[in-house]
């Protein structure tokens, strides 16, 4: 692989040339020279897989470049929060197709996962099911000696806190003149407001949704250290974001997301050698975003997956969405 080496776009009949090669760790990252940024594979690229994603885009529209992030035949570990159902679980789906992924699939009730224990068998031992409860200290700890255990020597290449819960009931003096259309209803607990939510239930969201990742994340941190991709992605919701105006509602579920998309923040200003990203997974179909949701789980999965491995330390302390898109805080 060299400059000015041509690629051929698998299926297209177009080619991209290519401007500069680096090697970073576990990873080639080849610069093309490009006006638009689709994602697509290479197909005479040296490895099995080729991206241009858009997460990697540097300077203007004009003159846009890209970089080519190819995964080597390397193995990577990844470790998930939530995994028994909704995202966590289509992540430990689709990251199983690689026989390069082992994935450490945490959940608060292993016994009861039982879609999660039916990839066990297909995985040839590269799922390993651990129990976690993000709200519970204690776990989390037992989960960290319980990974060390499954890895010896090898760190987690890719955390991924993914588990969480929206604000459940409307409460307050206000809640009872609420007037909701029926159809609506079963979104309810999604539509706490400043005025209506329940104390103890925005202090469980925050428990759930900031407290758990940022302690997992000091928990796991020796273990990521010890990784080649050190990668720490915590996953958010734009409706954390304070340039997009999603208005009055979920109110605490917002608030816990916003206070998420700090931690990052924290987190990388304090530890520059590592990744550490937010992510907002788009508005999918699983039991919290609702069957009304645009995308299905796999599609956002898909597209969560090929950003996050596309990831380069220049990306860390930044906010994405699942098509690879850097957003505004
Ligand atoms: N779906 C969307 O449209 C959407 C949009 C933006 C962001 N997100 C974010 O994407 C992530 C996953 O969402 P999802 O749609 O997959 O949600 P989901 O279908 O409701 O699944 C939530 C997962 O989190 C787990 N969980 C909740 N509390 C936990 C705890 N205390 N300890 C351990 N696990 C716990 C659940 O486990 P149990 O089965 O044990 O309850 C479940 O596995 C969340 O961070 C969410 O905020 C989702």
């Amino acid at each position: 692989m060299s400059t000015g080496q041509s690629l051929n776009v698998e299926g297209s009949g177009q080619s991209r040339t290519i401007r500069s090669v680096t090697t970073q760790s576990g990873y080639l990252s080849y610069a093309a020279q490009e006006e638009r940024c689709p994602t697509y594979r290479l197909a005479n690229a040296p490895t099995s897989v080729a991206y241009i994603p858009t997460v990697l885009l540097r300077h203007s529209q004009l003159s846009a470049r890209y970089a080519i992030v190819m995964s080597v035949n390397v193995e990577r570990v990844w470790f998930i929060t939530g995994a028994n159902r909704g995202i966590g679980l289509e992540l430990t789906k689709q990251l199983l197709q690689s026989p390069l992924n082992v994935v450490l699939a945490a959940c608060r009730n292993p016994g009861q996962a039982t879609t999660l224990q039916d990839l066990v068998p297909a995985s040839n031992g590269r799922l390993h099911i651990l129990h976690l409860d993000v709200t519970d200290r204690q776990s989390i700890r037992d989960a960290h000696d319980a990974a060390t255990a499954i890895l010896g020597d090898k760190g987690i290449d890719y955390l991924i806190n993914n588990a969480a819960i929206v604000s459940t009931h409307a409460h307050g003096p206000h809640a009872s003149l609420l007037i909701i259309p029926s159809a609506l209803l079963k979104n309810l607990r999604e539509w706490d407001s400043a005025f209506t939510l329940d104390p103890d239930v925005m202090q469980q969201v925050f428990e759930t949704n900031v407290v758990g990742p940022a302690y997992i994340t000091q928990v796991f941190l020796p273990l990521v250290e010890r990784s080649e991709r050190k990668t720490v992605v915590n996953v958010s919701s734009e409706l954390g974001r304070f340039t997009a105006d999603y208005g009055t509602r979920s109110t605490s579920y917002s608030i816990a997301k916003a206070g998420l998309n700090m931690l990052t923040y924290k987190q990388e200003k304090e530890r520059p050698d590592i990744i550490f990203i937010s992510l907002c997974p788009g508005w999918l179909k699983t039991d919290m975003g609702g069957q009304e949701a645009p995308n299905d789980v796999s599609v956002g999965v898909e597209g969560v997956i090929k950003t996050i491995v596309g990831l380069t330390p220049a990306d860390s302390g930044k906010f994405f969405n699942w098509t690879g898109q850097d957003l505004p805080w």
